[in-house]
């Protein structure tokens, strides 16, 4: 859940966090264009596997074997909580192997320092726990490519971890299609080195610069090249931006971030671009983020229309939607219990029902059974009475906004521009297609 705190945390941060907290989307003829895929001359892109799984494995209340492959079994519904995807990375002359959260959420790569107090685990209290040997620490002393910047990184998450400590600067050794492609260097890469969070991983934050959470030694703001714009710094791609697809089992293919370029046999039917609206007060994109139209249900019921905020975010593994549209949704297929104010119903009630997302007249279909979870994985202990139910699972903003986490995203395709503010969306392919995989460059304009 690693979606920044909406709300005021640490005083540095207030500017940006209270402009989103009421961000009105300032570009509300959120136009559809055609997206132009012109073949480049040179085709420049780097693929990396991301792999789901549990943020916090080995803990007693989700009743859940963390293990990848428990993660990845063919699951039809529901058992998601606390799924997210993951990048392996190595950092530094003496190549220290990391594993980062894939995060459009934030903007900011950061490490665990080896000297993470957090780190350990600790039975009474399962969240907030720096689990540093799973994810790897990063001894900056031992590496002689580092360099120290003179600026800091305060960062804190919707889910109220946070993560201080320095910046600076190290080689980051990506593995290109799983270490098909050999291993490649992006060379001084802007980094924090963490001494003090109690975040469960770390986190390679790709999101819009103006969302980046450092500040130098007088407390101002720094704004800084982070990874995607020093692959194209470094000529290994065209412009700073990136394709996501995560998916929900390995049947198909792996997840996988494309930096530079779209990967056509990751998507069904066309590629839709739509520019980034700015939260209110901001002149650039924030959050990766886009404007919600409408919302259908599979009759052609509408839900919902007008403008909303909705921000994509990968590092959130559920979503989360105003009050009023989850009321609606949950009354309409599930029965609703006061006690614990939830809505349940038998999961096989729910299979083959959609929600269907609106954005400038271009809808994605998600199906229901993404937004929910059985009793068993819901629940912290066993509720006998919900036993063979599912919950519907998406929390409330507590305002108008919407943050679709990956239980939207895994139906979508997306691509995030970050030099020109634009984010791309189609239909994730649920076939596998026997073609030669066509990259284009990303050139959205
Ligand atoms: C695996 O994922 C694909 C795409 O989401 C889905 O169509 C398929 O049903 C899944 N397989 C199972 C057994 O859940
Ligand atoms: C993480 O640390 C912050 C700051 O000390 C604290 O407010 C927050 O509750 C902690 N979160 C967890 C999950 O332990
Ligand atoms: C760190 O220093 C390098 C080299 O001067 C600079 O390119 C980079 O932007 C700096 N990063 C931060 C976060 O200040
Ligand atoms: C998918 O992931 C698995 C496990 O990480 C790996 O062995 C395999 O090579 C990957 N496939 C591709 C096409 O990258």
């Amino acid at each position: 859940m690693k979606f920044l705190s909406l709300s005021t945390s640490l005083g540095l941060l207030l500017p940006i966090l209270q402009a989103t907290a009421n961000a009105q989307p300032a570009n509300l003829q959120n136009e559809k264009r055609g997206t132009e895929l012109h073949e480049a001359p040179r085709r420049k892109y780097i693929t990396l596997n991301a792999h789901k799984q549990n943020r916090n494995p080995g803990e007693y209340y989700y009743k859940r074997d963390g293990s990848d492959d428990q993660a990845y079994q063919d699951i039809t519904v529901g058992n998601w909580r606390d799924d997210l995807y993951f990048v392996d990375l190595e950092v530094g002359s003496n190549k220290q192997k990391v594993t980062v959260q894939l995060d459009t959420g934030s903007a900011d790569l950061w490490l665990f320092s080896d000297e993470n107090k957090y780190c350990g685990y600790n039975p009474n209290n399962v969240q907030g726990i720096a689990n540093c040997e799973k994810y790897g620490v990063y001894d900056f002393q031992s590496s002689d490519t580092f360099h120290l910047n003179q600026s800091l990184l305060f960062i804190s998450y919707g889910d109220t971890t946070t993560a201080k400590g320095v910046m600076g600067t190290d080689d980051v050794i990506l593995f290109p299609n799983n270490g098909g492609d050999g291993e490649l260097t992006i060379q001084d890469v802007s980094l924090g080195v963490i001494s003090l969070s109690n975040s469960s991983n770390p986190v390679m934050g790709v999101g819009f610069k103006a969302l980046q959470s450092v500040v130098d030694y007088n407390l101002q703001q720094v704004e800084y090249d982070s990874l995607p714009y020093q692959m194209a710094n470094q000529d290994l791609i065209n412009i700073p931006a990136y394709s996501i697809s995560i998916l929900t089992n390995k049947t198909i293919a792996n997840s996988s971030i494309t930096f530079g370029a779209i990967d056509n046999t990751r998507f069904t039917g066309d590629l839709s671009v739509f520019p980034v609206p700015y939260p209110q007060g901001k002149n650039e994109p924030v959050y990766v983020s886009i404007v919600l139209n409408r919302i259908t249900l599979d009759d052609d019921t509408e839900l919902a229309s007008g403008s909303a905020y909705a921000i994509l975010d990968t590092g959130c593994s559920e979503s989360y939607f105003p009050e009023d549209i989850i009321r609606a949704i949950g009354s309409t297929y599930f029965q609703y219990d006061s006690t614990y104010d939830i809505y349940y119903s038998k999961c096989q009630r729910l299979y083959g029902t959609n929600i269907n997302f609106e954005f400038s007249g271009v809808s994605y279909t998600v199906p229901l059974t993404q937004f929910v979870e059985t009793a068993d994985d819901y629940f912290v202990v066993d509720h006998d009475q919900f036993s063979g139910q599912c919950i519907f699972n998406v929390e409330s903003t507590g305002d108008d906004m919407f943050m679709l986490g990956d239980s939207f995203l895994r139906s979508v395709y997306m691509v995030v521009d970050l030099e020109n503010g634009e984010v791309g969306l189609a239909s994730i392919s649920l076939v596998f297609k026997l073609l030669v995989m066509t990259v284009v460059s990303i050139t959205l304009n």
